[in-house]
C-alpha cells in the first residue's frame, strides 16, 4: 500500500468511528428511546433537512389554533415531549427558557415552543398549569391523537407509550430533540435535552 492509501484508510476508519460514536451517543432519555433517536436528526445535525417539518392542526394552553402557518417570519424553537416527564422534559424547557432569556433582545425573536407526544392526559388545561413553570411566551401545544401523529411525523418525531394496566403514571419514551425552525419556517438546526443553557445561548446567537 502507498503512503495515500494508508491515510486514506486512516481517516476511513476515523470517520466510520465517529459516525457510530454520534449514533450511539445521541441522546434521549431511555435506551429506548436512544434507538428510536437513530432514525432522526441528532444534535446539531443539518443533514435532511427538508424531512423535518411539515402541516400541524394543534391547539396551545390557551386554546389557539396553531398551524405550521405560526412558524413563519419568526424563530421557533420546538421541543416534543410530555408533562408528566419526570425529568427531561422540565430540564430541556428550563434551559430553553434560560437561553432566550440570555439572548436579550434577540430573544425576543423566538418563540419557545411545546408539543405534546401524550395528548391523551396532556390536554389544553392540564398545558395551561403546566406552562406557569416555564418561559411566559411558550406555547404549548396539544390536539387529537390523529393531530399530534401527523405532526410527530412530520417532525420525525417517535413515541413509545409504557402505559400498564390501571396505572395512570405511566412514562412515555420520546425522542427528546430541540429543533429550530427559521423565519421561513424551515428547519435550521437541532438541539438535544443534553446541551446545555449556556451552549444553546452560544449557538442561538450565532444564528439569530
Ligand atoms: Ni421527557
Amino acid at each position: 500500500m502507498r503512503r495515500t492509501d494508508w491515510l486514506f484508510l486512516l481517516l476511513l476508519v476515523v470517520t466510520v468511528a465517529g459516525v457510530a460514536g454520534a449514533l450511539y451517543f445521541s441522546e434521549t432519555e431511555t435506551e429506548r428511546g436512544r434507538r428510536l433517536e437513530a432514525t432522526g436528526p441528532g444534535n446539531g445535525a443539518t443533514a435532511g433537512t427538508a424531512l423535518v417539518g411539515g402541516a400541524f392542526n394543534l391547539v396551545d394552553q390557551d386554546g389557539n389554533a396553531v398551524t405550521e402557518n405560526d412558524l413563519t417570519g419568526r424563530w421557533t424553537l420546538i421541543y416534543f415531549g410530555y408533562t408528566f416527564c419526570p425529568d427531561v422534559c422540565p430540564v430541556t424547557l428550563t434551559n430553553m427558557a434560560t437561553a432566550i432569556e440570555a439572548l436579550g433582545t434577540a430573544g425576543n425573536r423566538v418563540v419557545p415552543m411545546f408539543m405534546t407526544v401524550d395528548p391523551k392526559r396532556d390536554t389544553v388545561e392540564s398545558l395551561k398549569e403546566y406552562s406557569v413553570h416555564f418561559h411566559p411566551r411558550t406555547r404549548f401545544l396539544t390536539g387529537s391523537e390523529e393531530e399530534i401523529d401527523r405532526a410527530m411525523k412530520a417532525f420525525r418525531v417517535y413515541r413509545a407509550i409504557r402505559a400498564e394496566e390501571g396505572n395512570e403514571n405511566y412514562l412515555v419514551d420520546h425522542t427528546s430533540i430541540l429543533y429550530l425552525m427559521g423565519p421561513d419556517g424551515k428547519f435550521v438546526t437541532s438541539f438535544s435535552h443534553a446541551t446545555s443553557a449556556a451552549e444553546m445561548t452560544d449557538r442561538l446567537r450565532r444564528l439569530l
